[in-house]
């Protein structure tokens, strides 16, 4: 996992939480790495889960709501990062389905060793766009911050239904609709 994911998260704990809880999620952790991170470096997934277990053990809120409000910051992070490929859409639903094809295509080549996931596009008309998301991270509240706010960036806003295609979250359906 990307450096960046890391110096992005710790920020936004320190921000949302306070400077003790970052040093108590990192010395609760058993980490390679210290805790010491580079944007630019690349570490294991494996620290990112022990980060994301003990910030929820302590704060009483669930892994997956914790992804969803850090990919509704990471999202903000990516618009400064990558004006570029972002501006090349219109529209939220060619965007969401242009992850897997282009935008990640891309990520990939600034960043080789990048741990992506896949989405495939099942249905899709203008308004509305049905892909199974898969990855043995299970990050599937990331994703759903990750669209929110792509279509806020739109002016937009839609509802977005989850449906587990495997109990673990490693495949997971997405059934958005434009509102
Ligand atoms: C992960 C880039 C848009 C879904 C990532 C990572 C980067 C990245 C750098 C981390 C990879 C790693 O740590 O090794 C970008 C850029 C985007 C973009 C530059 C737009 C310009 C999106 C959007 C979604 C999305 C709109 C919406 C669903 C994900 C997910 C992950 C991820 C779910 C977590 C990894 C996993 O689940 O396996 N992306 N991304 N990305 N991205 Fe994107």
């Amino acid at each position: 996992m990307k450096g960046i994911v890391f110096t992005e998260f710790l920020d936004l704990v320190e921000h949302k939480f306070g400077l003790e809880m970052v040093d108590t999620i990192i010395s609760q952790s058993e980490l390679e790495s210290e805790g010491i991170y580079t944007a630019v470096g690349t570490y294991k997934f494996s620290e990112m889960l022990q980060l994301l277990k003990n910030l929820s053990t302590n704060t009483n809120i669930s892994i997956d709501d914790l992804l969803l409000v850090y990919a509704e910051h990471f999202f903000s992070v990516l618009k400064e990062s990558y004006p570029d490929l972002m501006s090349m859409y219109k529209d939220p639903i060619d965007m969401l389905a242009s992850i897997e094809n282009h935008i990640h295509v891309e990520v990939r080549k600034i960043y080789p060793d990048a741990e992506l996931p896949t989405f495939v596009v099942e249905e899709k008309t203008n308004n509305s766009l049905i892909m199974v998301y898969k990855s043995n991270r299970a990050m599937h509240h990331f994703g759903l911050g990750l669209m929110n706010k792509t279509f806020e960036h739109f002016n937009s806003t839609a509802s977005i239904v989850l449906e587990k295609i495997k109990e673990d979250g490693t495949e997971v359906k997405f059934i958005i609709n434009k509102n």
